[in-house]
């Protein structure tokens, strides 16, 4: 596939006025995209875990109008017009116009929910522009009645990489790959696919317990940090790392190596912060109490053997990953140590989850 091929030729098909609402999951990188080149191609291939209960909701109407020379759009956020989501959209919809060129010809009303705090460093952008880019599939689809369900998931990952790279990785689960990587048998820099290969019962349904250490705005927006690996030291290093731990990861997921998992994604974690503290200007996402519950988790690990391990993703918010076999224990290790370090000592439960879901048509 290229970027060509997204392009509709003629639609056969007329619609006016109507509503669709899609709920779409965030997920967790195990192997982060950090960097990126132009038109959202990713610097590196990532891996991630689909999410199950963390995911934003969006409802979209749309009405057939007259002119059409601009966009024309309202954004709702719990009920509440959103202006300030605006910018972020409209950008989003300039680059996806060429694939979508019946954007124009509609008024839309986007309103939208999630089912965690918006900006709390859960990658809302993930969620939210995955449910945006599938609410205008299933207008497409309207207008083009023979897509195939494979180009229907294929062209809304491609869309929602354009909203935000990492939303390419949110239409399925429930492991997603993107970014082209000679050890993935059809992985692409265009849109995220599944993970083609033997998966062992020790991952299915892994537990992603999420630490919510600082729910304010972060200082600095993953977009940001992404353009500044243009000019990184350490970039192409860590781009070939990423490569490597990819390839990596294939055997441990297959034999279930639960010591190997964690020392592979704790690793992708830190590295992901070190790029933050090495690029110039520098920043830092972790708080103190990130800290201290990674050490926790260390100090837990190695008294009882169990496999609790952690990712972050660009904030201050710690993902305890865990397999469903050891949950009890860990998850009491969670609320009676872990869970004070968290900002009113919020935390969300989450699991392993299979991607995005229509609600109605
Ligand atoms: C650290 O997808 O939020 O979560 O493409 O600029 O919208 P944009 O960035 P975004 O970056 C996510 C980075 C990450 C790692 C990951 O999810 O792979």
């Amino acid at each position: 596939m290229t970027a060509q091929d997204f392009i509709p030729k003629t639609y056969k098909s007329t619609i006016k006025n109507g509503k669709v609402t899609w709920e779409s999951p965030s997920n967790i990188a195990l192997v982060k995209y950090w960097g990126k080149k132009e038109n959202q191609i990713p610097a590196n291939p990532s891996i991630s875990f689909t999410l199950n209960h963390c995911k934003t909701i969006t409802e979209l109407s749309y009405t057939k109008r007259e002119t059409s020379n601009s966009f024309s759009f309202e954004v709702f956020l719990e009920g509440k017009k959103k202006d300030d989501f605006k910018p972020k959209i409209e950008i989003f919809f300039e680059r996806v116009i060429v694939y979508m060129p019946f954007l124009k010809d509609f008024h839309f009303k986007i309103e939208t929910s999630n089912t965690f705090p918006h900006s709390s460093g859960i990658a809302s952008s993930a969620s939210g522009m995955s449910a945006l880019a599938l609410c205008l599939m299933s207008i497409e689809k309207q207008l083009k009645p023979e897509m195939t369900d494979e180009y229907f998931n294929q062209k809304a990952s491609f869309l929602a990489r354009l909203g935000s790279g990492s939303a390419c990785r949110s239409i399925e689960g429930d492991l997603i790959v993107w970014g082209e990587s000679h050890a993935i048998s059809g992985s692409s820099n265009l849109f995220g696919t599944k993970y083609p290969y033997q998966v062992h019962e020790n991952f299915k349904e892994y537990q992603d317990t999420i630490l919510l250490v600082d729910k304010g705005q972060k200082q600095v927006s993953s977009t940001v940090g992404h353009n500044l690996m243009h000019e990184h030291p350490y970039a192409e290093n860590r781009f070939q790392q990423a490569h490597d731990n990819l390839e990596k990861l294939k055997p441990i997921l297959e034999s279930g190596d639960l010591n190997k998992f964690i020392a592979l994604i704790e690793s992708e974690a830190l590295t992901l912060h070190a790029m933050m503290l090495t690029s110039m200007p520098y920043f830092i996402l972790m708080k103190p109490n990130t800290l201290e519950i990674i050490n926790k988790i260390w100090q837990f690990r190695e008294d009882t053997g169990l496999h609790v391990g952690f990712t972050l993703d660009a904030g201050a918010n710690v993902h305890v990953l865990y397999p469903k076999k050891e949950a009890k224990v860990i998850l009491d290790f969670i609320k009676n140590e872990l869970v004070a370090y968290c900002q009113n000592e919020q935390y969300i439960c989450d699991q392993i989850g299979f991607g995005a879901k229509i609600i109605n048509n």
